[in-house]
């Protein structure tokens, strides 16, 4: 069975699917996600999309592996193509891009086109405060985040809404963003988590913290080094914070 030996990282992404009839997985790799998706109940029918033709291929020998009943396979359809473009206007109601580069993801949606789904559920491998930038930026609405911890490595997490009419509608302004795509500490980490108290969010903290202050020490007094140096001592501003909250005393950080 698939879902015995799927990763954590791939677990805590299918639970932030939300039940729907219609999911896109792009960049599907080996398509677990689709099947853990399908034999959950959690969608009728996957589009499983990847641009590389190898990759497709290799998904395609992976499902015969995984030993689908014929109603399971047929739920799940093959497309190859670039980011959303193999998807038709309104034809899911979830899309997820994960297990890629914050980057890739953020090209992927600034290509669009956005209207292939109602919400997006995004897992960026890197690049999460530039992924965040653009999404307030581009008027996205910020509905559910997550962050796991495998060993060292922290995976993050967005549920995000797209604007309506894939910009046809003039964006929004910079404050009602803010309100939509709340950011905390310039998008270095995920304003939900920080405001739900997120126990990984706080090692996150502490881990970043002394990465920082590594990196710091290695620049010295390089103006690089000011730049890491200030986000250092907000890092433990917060993490000053997230104590006094947990015990009662203190505001919000946000
Ligand atoms: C590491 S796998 C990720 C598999 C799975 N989504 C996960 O989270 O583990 C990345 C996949 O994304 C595909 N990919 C990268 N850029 C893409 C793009 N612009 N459009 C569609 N697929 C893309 C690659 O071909 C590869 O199969």
């Amino acid at each position: 069975m698939v879902d015995r030996v799927l990763p954590a990282r791939l677990e805590a992404l299918v639970s932030l699917v939300p039940p729907a009839g219609i999911v896109a997985d792009i960049g599907t790799g080996d398509a677990l996600v689709p099947v853990a998706l399908i034999r959950r109940g959690k969608a009728r029918r996957v589009i499983a999309c990847d641009k590389s033709a190898a990759a497709l291929d290799v998904c395609r020998r992976k499902l015969e592996q995984y030993e689908l009943s014929a109603d399971e396979r047929r739920s799940i359809e093959l497309r190859e193509g670039d980011g959303l473009s193999p998807l038709k206007s309104g034809e899911t109601q979830v899309a997820i891009i994960a297990g890629m580069g914050g980057l890739t993801i953020t090209s992927i949606l600034a290509r669009g086109p956005l209207d292939v789904a109602d919400t997006y559920v995004l897992g960026p491998m890197s690049h999460q405060k530039d992924l965040r930038l653009f999404l307030q930026a581009g008027g996205f609405t910020l509905v559910d985040e997550a962050m796991i911890r495998q060993g060292s490595k922290f995976y993050e997490f967005e549920v995000v809404v797209p604007p309506a009419s894939d910009g046809a509608v003039a964006q929004p302004a910079a404050g009602q963003m803010r309100a939509r795509f709340p950011l905390m500490l310039e998008g270095e980490i995920g304003a939900l988590l920080w405001k739900r108290r997120d126990p990984v969010l706080k090692e996150y903290l502490v881990h970043r913290e002394g990465k920082l202050r590594a990196l710091e020490e290695r620049l010295e007094r390089t103006s690089r080094a000011a730049e890491i140096g200030r986000i250092r001592k907000e890092l433990l501003k917060l993490l000053s914070k997230w104590d006094a909250r947990w015990n009662g005393q203190g505001s919000t950080g946000g």
